[in-house]
């Protein structure tokens, strides 16, 4: 962990009101152009994850004929009302996440982004052990380092999508009651349905369809708060406010663990025009996380220890501390 090379940039060229940037913009903003860039996008994903042995269209296939549509009405909250931003096309889905398919494809999306993240490894499990692993590791040095007098018993994590992130929170400390919150039921549904068949656990995992903006959850009420790869998915100010939600929910000695793609990264930095237009097509926001300065948003909402460690060739994890 930690050996993975940064940039020379400070963020890639194509991110912000850079020419290359302006092109890619003026392209995705035509119409026709867009419905054919995301169509392919989505191909080229479906096929590179099955030529990489991820089973895409077998596992979707599965959750889409399971009982997993039982799981929505005990989930969903009627009342939530949905942000603007979450209401745009994401991932070549029209309806962004709030479709059972995109539910139902999420795992081997997943999947498939580990995968990319460490080319290296030798097989797409040994991918995602490592991306996870080092992401755990971050989280437990940071813990060690800066709050060894705290046990870690109240977890929760902000955009746990269907319950990945959370699970291996859960199982990394098996003693902690372990809250996963989404703003998408479907993918909450299908968290759910998938803990059903997981060996049991000594505090089942609570699921909670919010915003995590405004959770609704008391103050000071966890000890490690979560928030892995979400923020690419937010604008500025959202990003912004979901901090100052989890500054409100840690108990002071507590930790705060990001992860997300690392504007540093030199894999990112270097990708090729074409990956980063299809890019562009699927990540309505990803302008705005890359120029969102993290540090500075995590300090202004009080944070402190900020550390920041790439944990994959792509990604980084940025630990830091609720003051004392
Ligand atoms: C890529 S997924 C997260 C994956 C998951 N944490 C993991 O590591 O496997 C991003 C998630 O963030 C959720 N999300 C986006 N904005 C949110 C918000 N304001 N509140 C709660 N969840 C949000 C989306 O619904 C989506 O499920």
């Amino acid at each position: 962990m930690g050996e993975y090379e940064e940039g020379k940039l400070e963020r890639p060229k194509w991110v912000g009101e850079t020419p290359l940037s302006r092109l890619v913009q003026a392209l995705i903003s035509f119409k026709p152009l867009f419905s054919v860039l995301k169509l392919g996008s989505r191909r080229a994903l479906i096929s590179t994850a099955e030529k990489n042995n991820i089973p895409w269209r077998q596992m979707a296939k599965e959750i889409l004929e399971s009982e997993v549509y039982r799981e929505l009405d005990n989930i969903q909250n009627q009342s939530l009302v949905y942000p603007d931003y979450y209401l745009n096309p994401f991932h070549a889905y029209d309806e962004g996440n709030l479709t059972w398919l995109a539910a139902a494809e999420a795992e081997a999306a997943t999947m498939s982004i580990a995968r990319r993240a460490v080319p290296d490894a030798s097989s797409t499990q040994e991918a995602i052990k490592i991306l996870r692993g080092n992401w755990l590791r971050a989280i437990e040095q940071h813990h060690i380092q800066y709050s060894e007098s705290f046990v870690i018993n109240d977890i929760l994590d902000i955009g746990c999508s269907i319950g990945i992130s959370t699970r291996y929170l859960a199982d990394k400390y098996p003693t902690a009651k372990v809250t996963g919150l989404d703003l998408s039921p479907y993918f909450l549904a299908v968290a759910q349905h998938k803990e059903k068949s997981a060996p049991p656990r000594k505090f089942p995992i609570r699921w909670i369809h919010a915003n995590g903006e405004d959770t609704g959850l008391p103050s000071k009420s966890f000890n490690l708060v979560s928030i892995a790869f979400v923020f690419h998915e937010c604008p500025t100010r959202v990003i912004v406010n979901i901090v100052r939600e989890a500054f409100r929910l840690l108990r002071p000695g507590g930790t705060l663990a990001l992860i997300d793609s690392s504007m540093k990264s030199k894999v990112v930095q270097e990708l090729s025009p074409v990956l980063f237009t299809l890019y562009k097509c699927t990540e309505p926001f990803i302008d705005e996380f890359y120029l969102t300065d993290m540090d500075e948003t995590l300090r202004e909402a009080g944070f402190v220890n900020i550390t920041s460690i790439l944990t994959s060739p792509r990604h980084a994890t940025i630990t830091a501390t609720a003051p004392q």
